[in-house]
């Protein structure tokens, strides 16, 4: 008999209650959302268990506040917890507050799911994974940062948009951290096999990398009071979906770098092969000096966030 997979979610607000939404329709695994707020993890997960009969999926929904007897033994958590910037508040508070609640969500995990896979989504996000890493004791290929997948995910839209074609046909390649320094990599990036810089003329994709490293940004000042989330939480689902069916998925993500890259004890986005074992290999591309340099510009800037944290 097939054992059910479990994914806990931490942080039932705008991405962890959509993760929970997509990793129901796509009937992937029984939920547990779990979240600080007391009544809105039960309360979202028992609307989504009633969409289940309408929709047709069956899978477990629950709820927890502050409770994380619910999530044992869960397979995949993913931790969208975090606290968003309020006025008066700096980057480095914002950074230092989130650190904390990612230290305590992960030491509740730890205790309940030690087997599990982290894929870690708050803010922001190589210093957040990093702090998952330390803080879970767990081997790195078990703690995975998801923001290239989106970043990637958002370059792909504005290439299929300008190329006037299906977002099926178009791949695209976005490294570094998730921040203003990402590095987009347009050589990489295709069309149907063919590179985007091949079909579409320099400025405009000069343009596209741009709106990639602002993609953040952009639908913060449209929405205003919050940021995105149905692309980042499709963006974490695509990874637990990769891990729980042992794809061996190459996908772009924020890992541990011992060496790769020039890199040495940092998280900072990568292609990484995803499967059962979570992070499975590291794809070492060759880059151009000029992507090289980006790169590391990048990694300082996360490296910036971690010597602030003293981890
Ligand atoms: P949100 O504010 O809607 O939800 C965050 C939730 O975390 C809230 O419900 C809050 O009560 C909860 N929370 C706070 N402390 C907690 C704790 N100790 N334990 C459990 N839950 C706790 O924010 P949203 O839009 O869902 O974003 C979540 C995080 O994901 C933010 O840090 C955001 O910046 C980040 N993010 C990262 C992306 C990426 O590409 N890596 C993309 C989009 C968002
Ligand atoms: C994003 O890129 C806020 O990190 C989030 O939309």
């Amino acid at each position: 008999m097939g054992k059910r997979n479990k994914i806990t979610v931490v942080g039932a607000g705008n991405v962890g209650a959509t993760a929970a939404h997509w990793i129901a329709s796509k009937e992937l695994a029984d939920v547990v959302l779990v979240d600080v707020v007391e009544g809105v993890p039960q309360g979202k997960a028992l609307d989504l268990a009633q969409a289940a009969p309408v929709e047709g999926f069956d899978v477990r929904m629950t709820g927890a506040t502050n409770d994380y007897a619910e999530t044992k033994d869960s397979d995949i958590v993913i931790i969208t917890a975090g606290l968003p910037r309020k006025p008066g508040m700096s980057r480095d508070d914002l950074l230092k507050t989130n650190a904390g609640i990612v230290t305590t969500v992960v030491e509740e995990i730890v205790k309940y799911s030690p087997d599990s896979i982290l894929i870690i989504v708050s803010n922001p996000l190589d210093a957040m994974a990093q702090v998952a890493f330390k803080r879970s004791g767990f081997p790195k290929h078990r703690v995975i940062g998801m923001a290239g997948v989106l970043d990637s995910a958002r370059m792909r839209c504005f290439l299929a948009e300008a190329l006037n074609v299906s977002v099926e046909n178009v791949t695209a390649f976005v490294l570094g951290g998730h921040g203003d320094t990402m590095v987009p990599l347009p050589r990489y990036s295709t069309c149907a096999g063919i590179p985007v810089t091949e079909l579409l003329p320099k400025e405009t994709v000069d343009a596209i990398v741009k709106r990639t490293a602002n993609g953040g940004a952009e639908i913060v000042g449209l929405l205003k009071t919050g940021s995105a989330y149905y692309a980042p939480s499709a963006a974490a689902v695509e990874m637990a979906e990769a891990i729980l069916k042992d794809k061996k998925k190459i996908l772009p993500c924020a890992a541990y770098l011992e060496g790769e890259y020039g890199v040495q004890g940092l998280y900072v986005g990568v292609p990484c092969k995803l499967g059962a074992r979570g992070l499975e290999q590291i794809i070492e591309i060759n880059l151009t000096t000029e992507e090289r340099i980006a790169l590391q510009k990048s990694a300082a800037s996360v490296q910036e966030l971690i010597n602030v944290l003293g981890i």
